[in-house]
């Protein structure tokens, strides 16, 4: 940080009291506050929670409700001082939450791409569409080196290796951050730390390991991320060896802050302090003196400010771990020019008419045509010629949606094609380019004849979710057995399925294959998962099989590669598992996956 920051960030500091203080240490959602508390209470930050969005969700609706909040924050008079706040959502595949934003794959699939350069591209391109939005702050990128595919937000993760994370971390942040000038948002690293390592992969779970393995798997990718400057870091809401992250301070205060010398600001993740003890008083105090500087307060923020009032007055926080937590913020304030900025309605990018444009869609498109992985290709069956006659089927063959995944426009994501606006389906990006094409009315196939088609592309796999609820959880007893390790509160979310069996999860999915195969025509089998599955039965009934990941909003991509305009060049950044109780990741003693990390076919 430059001198010129430390003088700004120290003049304004001395004289600041203790609410103003305070207020700047909290974050809470745009729902619990408004404008004038925002003033009033001298708040830091408002965030968006996956899907909350202001009116119609129109991207003007959104630069107007920053406005107002960034309006109220710099007001001037005796009991107010002008500290713009910063807005922050979670932008994780593209600014995901906008009606008619540009979504792109997931992070799963931009680690099958493994392209580095693609990777700070598709950053640039989501800082521009999130600027627009009149937006400063993403909750991205998600570092968690998932090894575990039970777990729910494996497809936040870009591999099971650090060695590609860490490869991207870096790019990523710079993409976003750039030179923080006008084309810049800030990043938050997340989430700190061993969120991809829990047991059973269970989603805020107990990651039990030496602090040697933390360091290799989990940590290593923050190091290049902090290289890039990332000014912000989010705590995860996992423990370690039994202790939660968030009330941590040797993971927060001594490892990343002292060790690793990170000197941006800590957040809490959502209302991650309320598990570490049942006093939601003591829970503060505990939050604050682990290092966390910014607390994600969803609802109940006057509580807090009133305990951490009342801890600073009493002791239990000192006011010199106030005073640091208040410059950290301040310093990422002045750093990322927030006090120079115009209001948001009046920034370069907001509004700006590249948002959702052709142009922005082109690298997402090219982040699925790269992200596309082939398992399978019996009798070079693929690419097809574009004058066949094809039959499209499955579930998620018309959905935008389904192929978005959780994470796009609502937290769990939506179904059918009228939420994500602006994209196509992956049935649309095949008729676009073979007119021969017939998409089948149910979804079934079960219309498939001989005499009408020569082929059949089958688009199946999961439904969208997010967060725990996306884990697998192959029984109630992993999760007493967790939070029996785990000291402090474990919250459990309904999961998505209890079998990582695609046949037993969704029958319906071979069902489909099988309706045409029976009829004797070829299937090439096209599965959206946020995750590897077992999918031994599928494939077998398969000619050929892609694993596509959760693609996002450009389906069009899809087809770029089935129709052989561009080749295949994904690659496997997860094992493939050949059983439900096959869990290795690569380098694992035993290793015997039925694709192992790394595998992907090309014509
Ligand atoms: C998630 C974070 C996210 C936050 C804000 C939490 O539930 O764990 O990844 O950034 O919500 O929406």
């Amino acid at each position: 940080m430059n001198s010129d920051i430390t003088g700004q960030v120290e003049t304004l500091i001395r004289r600041m009291t203790l609410a103003q203080k305070i207020g700047q240490m909290v974050q809470t959602e745009r729902m619990a506050i408004t404008p004038e508390e925002v003033k009033e209470w001298h708040i830091g930050s408002v965030l968006s929670g996956g899907g909350s969005c202001p009116g119609d969700n129109q991207l003007q609706e959104w630069v107007m409700m920053n406005d107002a909040y960034w309006a109220a924050s710099v007001e001037t008079d005796e009991g107010h001082l002008p500290i713009p706040i910063i807005y922050g959502v979670d932008a994780i595949h593209g600014n995901n939450n906008v009606t008619g934003a540009t979504i792109f794959p997931h992070n799963i699939g931009l680690g099958a791409a493994n392209d580095p350069d693609l990777l700070e591209r598709v950053a640039r391109v989501s800082a521009r569409e999130i600027l627009a939005a009149g937006v400063d702050w993403t909750f991205a990128p998600t570092l968690a080196v998932a090894r575990n595919s039970q777990w729910g937000r494996t497809y936040e993760s870009y591999s099971e290796d650090p060695a590609i994370v860490c490869a991207y971390a870096g790019r990523f942040v710079s993409g976003l951050q750039g030179d923080l000038g006008t084309d810049s948002v800030v990043s938050c690293v997340k989430h700190w730390v061993g969120d991809g390592g829990t047991t059973d992969g269970i989603d805020q779970g107990e990651t039990t390991l030496s602090e040697d393995e933390l360091e290799r798997l989990h940590i290593a990718p923050y190091y290049p991320a902090i290289d890039a400057g990332a000014l912000t870091v989010m705590v995860s809401f996992n423990s370690w060896n039994g202790d939660k992250c968030h009330g941590h301070k040797y993971l927060v205060n001594y490892v990343l802050k002292e060790r690793m010398q990170f000197d941006g600001f800590v957040i809490s993740d959502w209302d991650g302090i309320d598990y570490l003890s049942e006093s939601y008083y003591d829970a503060v105090a505990m939050g604050v003196n682990a290092g966390i500087d910014m607390f994600m307060v969803s609802e109940h923020w006057q509580p807090f400010i009133k305990h951490l009032s009342h801890h600073v007055v009493s002791g239990t926080v000192p006011m010199e771990r106030i005073d640091d937590a208040v410059r950290r913020i301040l310093r990422v304030k002045y750093a990322f020019g927030l006090f120079d900025k115009p209001r948001p309605a009046e920034r370069y990018w907001s509004n700006h008419t590249s948002f959702g444009s052709n142009e922005h869609r082109e690298v997402a498109r090219e982040a699925v045509r790269k992200s596309l992985v082939l398992l399978k290709n019996e009798d070079s069956i693929l690419p097809l010629a574009k004058d066949r006659k094809i039959l499209v089927a499955g579930k998620n063959a018309d959905n935008t949606g389904h192929q978005c995944g959780g994470f796009s426009i609502a937290w769990q994501g939506t179904s059918g094609n009228e939420f994500v606006v602006g994209g196509t389906s992956i049935w649309e990006g095949i008729k676009q380019v073979a007119p021969h094409a017939e998409l089948s009315a149910d979804g079934s196939g079960k219309e498939a004849d001989p005499h009408q088609h020569d082929v059949a592309i089958v688009v199946i796999g999961e439904t969208p979710y997010a967060e725990g609820m996306g884990d697998i959880r192959t029984g109630e007893d992993v999760i007493v057995q967790a939070g029996s390790q785990i000291n402090g509160l474990l919250k459990v979310l309904e999961p998505y399925g209890d079998t990582m069996i695609l046949a037993d999860l969704h029958p319906e999915d071979l069902e489909v294959i099988k309706n045409i195969t029976s009829k004797g025509i070829p299937v090439i089998t096209l599965l959206i998962s946020g995750r590897p599955l077992v999918i031994n039965r599928e494939l077998d009934a398969s000619s050929a099989f892609v694993a596509a990941w959760l693609p996002g909003s450009e389906g069009q991509g899809v087809a770029d590669v089935l129709f052989g305009d561009e080749d295949f060049s994904g690659k496997l950044s997860f094992s493939w598992p050949k059983d439900p109780d096959d869990r290795n990741n690569v380098g694992d003693e035993g290793y015997d996956p039925l694709f192992p990390y790394g595998f992907g076919l090309a014509y």
